[in-house]
């Protein structure tokens, strides 16, 4: 049996894009005759038609080399039916590609946007197996995707070595961990760390209650503080705005970003002395942890098993300990916020770590 893949990485990257790749690629060459076609920078390459002859040899000493061999970008959903000024209509363009190539199927590995236009090339009629990538953990029908624990076990350290130096001077610190709709990775790394406040999107925070918290421990004898905050953490005033009318108040404001903000209101508030730090794009860099590689390798393996079974339009996922397959269709554009009944988030609620609620 002789099956041509092509593959591509798409969306922001994340470490265990290049140990997905490889097993993908290490089973596909062991169960059948593979030949594999590395599409250039996600749907970009597919819609330009570059592309890479992959061998053998491309996938070997990527397990542990964070980013992506095949380059990555954004190519928001939205606008892929939506021919721009270029003239290029993108869907046909994919489709061209996937023909010219004679490609057999298309592997796609990325997050929500990449899964939506996936379901979009299905529908089309291509054969489509996606993979959930994404240090947001927020793609629906898989308990994680690959790249959050690392990112996990990232902002972790972060806030480890905030804590000391919080301790050494009885700051405040707040600390800004990625996720604008998803508070997953804040939750599991607010926990991990020992965040004495976590803030999420999901749950609309009152500075008040936060700043109850920040005096208690002011004046106790550990008179540091450590908030994990979601980028896309918002007030209850803000959450009852329109996107616009926020995203206008916002702009009134002199911060540039949620940390500064509520560090400055808890230092005019409490009088603490008060710190922001943002670790950004830290938390996506380097090597994926072991439990990223290990899942990274079975989503990837499982992608090649589908390709042998020949059964597309799906993407892999993982269920308790099973590594399954759902649908396209079924989970491409559903929101995974994180659900008030979460067990992490009620340890968190019933040992007393602050939500702002
Ligand atoms: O989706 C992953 C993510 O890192 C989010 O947590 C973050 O909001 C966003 O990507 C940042 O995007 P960019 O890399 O395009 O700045």
């Amino acid at each position: 049996m002789k099956r041509k893949i092509g593959i591509l990485t798409s969306g922001g990257d994340c470490p265990g894009l290049n140990a997905a790749i490889r097993g993908v690629a290490r089973a596909a060459y062991e169960m059948f005759d593979a030949e594999i076609i590395g599409i250039q920078n996600g749907y970009a390459g597919l819609i330009d038609g570059e592309y890479k002859e992959m061998k053998k040899s491309d996938f070997s000493g990527i397990l542990t080399l964070g980013g992506t061999i095949l380059g990555t970008s954004r190519r928001p959903f939205r606008n892929m039916r939506v021919v721009e000024d270029d003239g290029v209509d993108k869907v046909a363009a994919m489709k061209k590609t996937y023909k010219d190539l004679k490609l057999d199927c298309l592997v796609t590995l990325g997050g929500n946007g990449t899964h939506k236009t996936a379901n979009l090339l299905s529908e089309e009629g291509l054969n489509v197996i996606g993979l959930p990538k994404t240090i947001d953990n927020d793609i629906y029908g898989t308990d994680f995707t690959f790249g959050f624990h690392t990112a996990v076990d990232i902002a972790t350290d972060v806030i480890d070595r905030i804590h000391t130096t919080a301790t050494s001077h009885g700051r405040c610190m707040v600390i800004e961990i990625m996720g604008n709709k998803a508070g997953w990775l804040t939750l599991y790394s607010g926990v991990a760390g020992g965040a004495d406040v976590i803030l999420l999107p999901e749950i609309p925070y009152d500075i008040k209650e936060v700043a109850k918290t920040v005096e208690a421990r002011a004046k106790s004898k550990k008179a540091f503080s450590i908030l994990a905050v979601a980028e896309g953490a918002l007030s209850k005033e803000e959450a009852k705005m329109k996107k616009k009318e926020r995203a206008a108040y916002r702009a009134s404001l002199p911060y540039d970003c949620i940390s500064k903000r509520i560090a400055a209101e808890l230092q005019e508030m409490v009088g603490v002395e008060a710190r922001h730090v943002v670790p950004g794009h830290i938390q996506r860099g380097g090597s994926p942890s072991a439990y990223d590689r290990v899942l990274s390798t079975q989503f990837g393996v499982h992608a090649a098993e589908l390709i042998r079974d020949e059964i597309y339009g799906v993407t892999v996922a993982l269920d308790g300990n099973e590594i399954i397959h759902n649908k396209l269709s079924d989970i491409a554009g559903v929101p995974k916020p994180v659900p008030m009944d979460d067990h992490v988030l009620v340890t968190a609620r019933n040992m007393g770590i602050n939500l702002g609620d």
